[in-house]
């Protein structure tokens, strides 16, 4: 028997989108769809990056942009390693992910496109409530900018696909970019 590990190029799928738009939800979806084909995968989620490695970081733009260089430098080190990446984090700033994208190998950028109507309509933490009531500001797609990407990879429009639509779509792409069979 064979103890020499399986070699996979590695790759980092990022999904950037406004708050509500389901990229946390594609990111957990693909990275379980993923695992069952025994592909090693790790996801960088926002939320969770910001209560640890990015702790202490605000919304405004410069902090925003820090924020997407942690995630590309994490993500960097682990595709080239062989890990698939799956990060899950608005970054809205079109210059912040095109500078990543020129350093990550196998880079996927996945616009995770909703109304910012139907994001609140959702409003799955109640944050869009909150910022209404003026309790939250600077906030993506409302009083702070959101730049869509100019041409990515793959778009998902949540509005009018179920999840598993979203993730076939991405998993596609790694298929016709030969990073998954
Ligand atoms: S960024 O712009 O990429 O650095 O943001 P990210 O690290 O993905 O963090 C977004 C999550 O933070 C919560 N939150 C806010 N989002 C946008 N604007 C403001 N002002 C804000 N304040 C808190 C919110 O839970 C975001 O998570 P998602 O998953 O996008 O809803
Ligand atoms: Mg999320």
């Amino acid at each position: 028997m064979s103890t020499t590990p399986k070699q996979y190029a590695g790759y980092t799928v990022w999904l950037t989108g406004f708050s509500g738009a389901g990229k946390t939800t594609i990111a957990h979806r693909l990275s379980a769809t993923l695992t069952s084909l025994a592909h090693p995968v790790e996801v960088l989620d926002g939320d969770a990056i910001r209560a640890s490695l990015s702790k202490g970081l605000t919304f405004s733009r410069e902090d925003r942009c820090e924020n997407i260089l942690r995630l590309g430098f994490v993500s960097e080190l682990l595709s080239r390693h062989g890990v698939g990446v799956i990060v899950s984090a608005i970054s809205p700033y079109r210059s912040a992910r095109d500078m990543v994208r020129g350093r990550i190998p196998n880079f996927i950028e996945v616009h995770v496109k909703c109304s910012i109507g139907e994001c609140e309509r959702r409003d799955v933490k109640g944050l869009y409530k909150k910022v209404r009531a003026g309790e939250i500001s600077h906030f993506t797609g409302i009083d702070d900018p959101y730049e869509e990407p100019a041409d990515p990879e793959v778009t998902c429009c949540t509005e009018l696909e179920t999840v598993e639509e979203s993730t076939a779509k991405i998993c596609a792409e790694l298929i016709r970019r030969k990073l998954i069979t």
